[in-house]
Order: structure tokens, then sequence, then C-alpha cells
């Protein structure tokens, strides 16, 4: 009898598939939708954890921070910018999502959290390197973004910096320039004074766009690890050694030493990667990849991958004096290694209030409660303009409209202003998001509209709202359904652009009354926008207004992030209007990780 309770309780706590084996089997992507550019810390005096932050570019907070202990299970622990006043350029960026925060590199010394990254303002010219304003931030206290500190800023004229600690205490900067080399300058890191002159220590081995460098020594070798060919279809990582910190470097006759072009594999664009080695010695590197399939190799953006570039893992033998070698990528990781620990939700830190990746959203903006950390803004908001539960209307949250619409004035720069939206990463193939919005009595004027959106960039978005209009030829204004959307991304030959605009009548049974807006990801090529009466605890029948497929929002560096926005279209100054957003569910449906026969048919219209 006690025997049988014992085993009841180990079976509750290690699931009995993997209790007391080694497991050497997981799916990547492990950390699903927008995270680009992964780095990562292994960390045995924090009770053997794993660390990782990514590129944020225009969302904020940003330079999200997970922590894992299994490798598999990531829970979203901090945000290391959170206080506007850590990034005020932030708001005045252009460039779709193409500018903002770029490949940060986090490290741990001595008690101390790094991240070194770039704030990235990609409209300005080439050769003027006020275009990247490189920074270091760090925390002995990763579990909170409060603690994170401010930026110590130094000069560096290019991205992707990455910090590096010799056995003799000096302390270096390496990083890539104009895309055609590495870079490496000692640096104080307290300070960010530059101490000595930058020196080219390495061009790569051809291709374009040596970049997002990383220095390791081991067994006496200094070895350089760098990513090569651009982030798209000929990116891959690279290897190189030397014995001397500032070279010269020999490459790896094995390069590239992870790649994944003109495979048929699903994971597409391999690359710009970071090694570290858990408690049992294995070591494993991180990567990004898009799931895209073949026709990425040669058409890039006539690919179906919205959710943009993942982080994927993959083990890595690297025997003392030896070049490293890693396994190649794919959705089923099988092989000889082993986990650091059987994989389970259950392992992940208690501490660091964010969720795990790929977890479910229920957020009911209760009294009291604070915006989860996974929710983000499109560059800086307006504080004022969000308010959980006020007096009147408990339970949600409360948007105060912007004069810019998602669009904003070019679908590229916002001109410093804000714009009312809150958003969450998709981070399944398949999933549901919905709010229901409360409007009625507050809309009131012409082109006043609340909706939810699936959005890319500014440029490249798919709405679906209640909004007031005069339509039909009628003068007089009335609530509509509104199915609206962009794709005009110039990174596509042939340019192939896409604008909707539809409204309908709101249905009489709405009138009046909250209404469910949803965006559903309907199989792996088509998002569907649907409607219908909200403010009930069950699924209300829904009914689609509109289509977007995967191809009209093709990725360049971010991914789809899924919210709830509040605009008055360009009129009637700030805040013209509030409407409350409440019930915000997302549910992930599936993940799909092998190439989906539905993608076999890549068209437009
Ligand atoms: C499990 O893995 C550990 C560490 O990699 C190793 O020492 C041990 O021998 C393995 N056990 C089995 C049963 O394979
Ligand atoms: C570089 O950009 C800054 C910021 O926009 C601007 O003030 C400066 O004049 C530019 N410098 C050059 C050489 O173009
Ligand atoms: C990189 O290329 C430049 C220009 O050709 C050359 O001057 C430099 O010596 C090269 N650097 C290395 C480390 O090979
Ligand atoms: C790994 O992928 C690369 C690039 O597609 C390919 O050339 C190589 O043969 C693959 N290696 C293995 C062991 O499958
Ligand atoms: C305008 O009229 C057309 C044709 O009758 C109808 O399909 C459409 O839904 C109407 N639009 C609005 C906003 O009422
Ligand atoms: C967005 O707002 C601008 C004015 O700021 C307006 O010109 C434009 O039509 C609106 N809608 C879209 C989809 O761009
Ligand atoms: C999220 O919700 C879906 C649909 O209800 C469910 O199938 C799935 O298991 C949930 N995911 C998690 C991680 O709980
Ligand atoms: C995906 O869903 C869309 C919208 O319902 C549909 O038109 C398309 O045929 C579906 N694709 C497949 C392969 O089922």
């Amino acid at each position: 009898m006690k025997v049988q309770t014992l085993l009841t309780v180990l079976a509750a706590v290690f699931p009995l598939s993997s209790f007391g084996q080694n497991v050497s089997t997981f799916h990547n992507p492990i950390l699903t939708g927008f995270h680009p550019d992964p780095t990562c810390v292994f960390v045995s005096e924090l009770d053997n954890t794993f660390f990782c932050t990514f590129s944020s570019f225009l969302t904020f907070p940003g330079l999200p921070v997970y922590a894992s202990r299994d490798l598999i299970n990531w829970k979203l622990i901090s945000n290391a910018l959170s206080r506007p006043d850590q990034v005020p350029a932030l708001a005045f960026l252009p460039r779709g999502a193409t500018s903002g925060i770029y490949a940060p590199t986090l490290r741990f010394r001595d008690g101390k959290f790094y991240i070194f990254t770039t704030l990235a303002n990609q409209a300005l010219y080439n050769d003027n390197y006020t275009r990247w304003d490189n920074f270091i931030m760090t925390t002995e206290d990763p579990y909170q973004s409060s603690k994170w500190s401010d930026p110590v800023h130094f000069d560096f004229p290019g991205i992707d910096p990455s910090p590096f600690w010799d056995d003799d205490g000096q302390t270096y900067i390496t990083g890539s320039i104009d895309g055609k080399a590495i870079l490496q300058a000692p640096l104080a890191f307290e300070t960010g004074e530059v101490l000595g002159p930058l020196i080219d220590i390495w061009n790569g081995t051809g291709l374009p766009s040596p970049e997002a460098p990383h220095m390791y020594k081991k067994d006496g070798w200094y070895y350089l690890l760098t990513a090569e060919g651009g982030t798209r279809e000929r990116h891959r990582s690279i290897f190189a050694r030397s014995r001397d910190l500032y070279g010269p470097y020999e490459g790896d006759p094995n390069n590239p030493v992870l790649s994944s072009y003109l495979s048929d594999s699903y994971f597409q664009a391999v690359g710009h990667s970071d090694i570290f080695q858990d408690q049992h010695g294995q070591y494993w590197a991180i990567a990004l990849s898009v799931r895209a399939g073949y026709s990425y190799n040669f058409d890039p953006y006539n690919s179906i991958f919205p959710m943009g570039r993942e982080a994927v893992l993959t083990p890595v033998q690297w025997p003392e004096n030896s070049w490293p070698t890693f396994q190649n990528v794919s959705g089923l990781m099988t092989g000889a290694f082993t986990l650091p620990l059987p994989p389970s939700p259950s392992t992940v830190p208690s501490e660091g209030s964010g969720p795990l990746n790929g977890a479910n959203d229920t957020i009911n903006f209760e009294p009291g409660s604070q915006l989860p950390a996974h929710l983000f803004h499109w560059r800086l908001p307006k504080q004022s303009s969000y308010a959980i539960s006020p007096a009147g209307h408990e339970n949600s949250l409360r948007l105060t409209s912007s004069v810019l619409n998602l669009t904003s004035f070019d679908g590229d720069s916002t001109r410093g202003q804000p714009q009312t939206f809150l958003a969450r990463r998709q981070e399944h193939s398949r999933f549901r998001f919905g709010v229901d919005v409360e409007w009625a009595g507050l809309l009131t004027r012409e082109g006043n509209e609340v909706g939810v959106t699936a959005l890319q960039g500014q440029a490249q978005h798919f709405d679906l709202s209640v909004a007031m209009l005069k339509a039909n030829g009628s003068d007089e204004l009335a609530p509509h359904i509104r199915f609206r959307g962009i794709s005009t991304t110039t990174y596509r030959l042939p340019e192939r652009f896409k604008y909707v605009d539809e409204a309908w009548a709101l249905p009489e049974a709405l009138q009046g009354e909250k209404v469910r807006l949803m965006v559903e990801a309907v199989n792996t090529t088509h998002y569907a926008f649907s409607a219908g009466l909200g403010g009930c605890e069950e699924e209300s029948e829904m009914k689609v207004y509109g289509y977007a497929r995967g191809n009209y929002l093709i990725p360049y560096y971010s991914g789809v992030v899924v919210g709830a926005y509040a605009t008055s279209n360009g009129r009637f100054g700030e805040g013209a209007f509030d409407a409350y957003v409440s019930r915000w569910r997302y549910e992930g449906l599936e993940q799909v990780r092998e190439f989906p026969e539905d993608q076999q048919e890549v068209y437009w219209d």
C-alpha cells in the first residue's frame, strides 16, 4: 500500500516515460514564434539553469529573457528593456520591423548577467555610424525586469556586439561591421570605454555578412563562431580558431559547421548560433531557423513562414583540441545525446512572472493585476492609453485610441507618435486568438475603430474591427464590422501588393453588445478573421468575414504577432475615444514540424 502511494507520487512528479531514463529526443523549435538571433548561457550557480534572450526589434517591453532547466520548457522571466527611458530612441525608429533591438549576446560572469546589444536605425545611411547605438545592460537578478540596469553605451561602428573575458581578466568586444568583417577591441564593460584600436580579425569564408561573432576559449584555442551568408537562405554557422586572440584565424575545414542551405528540410535559414555546455558536459548550440521548406532556398519571399525566425537547438560534440561537430536541425531530434533533465514544465524556475513559451492565454485583466510580461507594444507606448479594470469596467483593459492606426502614415514610421496596440507572439502553426470589445456608446465619430490584428509590421497586417463608418453612400454613421489589410513588402519580386477594405453593417444581434473578434490560423496557409457575440463565457457562434494568406505576412526580421488596437484613423486627436477589451484568449492548437502538404501551392491574388 505504502509502496503503491509512493509510486503514485513519483509518477506524478516524473512522467513515467522519462522516469529514471536519459531522454535523447526532443522537438524543434524549442522556442516557437518570433524569437530571432538567440543567445544563451548556462549558469550552474543558479540551480543549473539556462538563460536566453533574443532580438526584439520594435517591440516594447523588449529583450525577453527566458529560463529553462531541461532546454525544452522555457519560461519568460523578465524583459531586460521595460522602462521607456532605457531606450527613448525606440519611439522614433522607422523601417517597419527591421530597425530596433538587434542580436544581443547574453553572458554571466562573477554573479552578474550581461546583455550586449544594438539599437539599430535602418533609415540612416550605411556610412552613418550613429545608426548603430551599442550598449551593455547588467543585472544580478535576471528574474525581475526592474533589476536590469540602464544602458552603458559604447562606441562600435557596427552590430552584433559580443563580450569576451580572457584568462588574464582583460575584456574585449567582438562585433560585425558593414557586412564585411569581424572587428575586435578591448573594452571596459563598466564604463563602455574602448581601450584600444578596433582590429579586423576575420573576414569570413567569402560569403557576405560575416556577423554574430561569439568568442570561446577552449584547450588553449580561441574559437570564433560566426554567422555568414545573410540571415536568409544562405545563412549558416562558421567556425574559426587561433592560438592568439587577435589571430590569424584559420577556418574549420568542415565549414559551414551548421547549415540548411539547399536541403529539403522544413527548417531553413539555420544559423546565428551560440554554444553552451550543460552540467553533464554536453555542448549545445542554439540557432535561428524559419519553418519554410525547400522553396525558401530559391524564393524566400514567396514562401510561407509567417512566424519568422524561431529558436532551434542542436547537440554539439566538441572533443578536446578538435573542431566541434553539430547535428543538423530538424523537427524531431534524436541521437547520441541526453537532455540535461527529463523534460517537464515542472522543471522551470518558480521565479519570474511570465508564462512558458507556447502557453495559452486566459487573461481577464482582473482588478489589481498587471499586464502579463509577454504582452508588448509596437515601439514605446503612451502609458496612459492603457488601464486595467478601471472603475465601472472591471475585468477589462481600457484602450484609449491613438490618432495613428497600425499602418500609420506610410506603413513605416510613426514620427515618435504612439499606436494604441497590445500584442503577443504567434507561437503555434495553428492557433486561435480573440478578445471581446466593448464599443457601444464609446465609438461615436467617423473612423473610430477597435479591433484585432495579425501583424508582421506596419506594411503587412490584416485587421478585423468594429468601426464607425458611413457606408454605401449613406450619410448616416453606423457601426460596422470592417476587414482591412495591407501587404506591401518591397522584398518580394515580382512585387505583389495586397489591399483589402471591406465593411458590413453590424448584425442586429450584435447591436449594443460586446463583440467577440477572433483571428485563427485555420491551417498553415490561411488566417480567418471572425466576429460573434461577446460577453459570453462559452464560445459563441462566429462568422468569418475574411481570410489572409500567410504569404501576405512575410517576415523580414520579425514574425507575426496578434493583438488588439484602438484608433481614430488620423482624426480627432489623441484619445478621441476609449474602448474596452476583455476575455483575452490565445489557444495553441497545433505545432507543425514537418513540411505540410497544404503549402505546396503558394498563390497570390
Ligand atoms: C545518462 O546520462 C548520464 C549523463 O550524460 C550518464 O552519465 C549516464 O550513464 C546515462 N545513463 C544511462 C542509463 O544511459
Ligand atoms: C548621421 O545621422 C545623424 C542622426 O540622424 C545626423 O544628425 C547626422 O547628421 C548624420 N551624419 C552624417 C554624416 O550623415
Ligand atoms: C579583410 O579584408 C581586408 C580588405 O581586403 C584586408 O585588408 C584585411 O587584411 C582582411 N582581414 C583579415 C583578417 O583577413
Ligand atoms: C547537414 O545539412 C547540410 C546542408 O543541407 C548537408 O550538406 C549535410 O550533408 C547534412 N549533414 C548530414 C549529416 O545530414
Ligand atoms: C453595401 O452594399 C453591398 C451590396 O448590397 C453589400 O454587399 C455590402 O455589405 C454593403 N456594405 C455595407 C457596409 O453595408
Ligand atoms: C490609417 O491612417 C491614415 C492616417 O493616419 C490613413 O491615411 C489611412 O487610410 C488609414 N488606414 C490604413 C489602412 O492605412
Ligand atoms: C491550449 O488550448 C488548446 C485548446 O483548448 C488545447 O488543446 C491545448 O492543449 C492548450 N495548450 C496548453 C499548453 O495548455
Ligand atoms: C486552408 O484554409 C483555407 C480557408 O478555409 C482554404 O481555402 C484552403 O483550402 C485550406 N487549405 C487546405 C490545404 O486545406
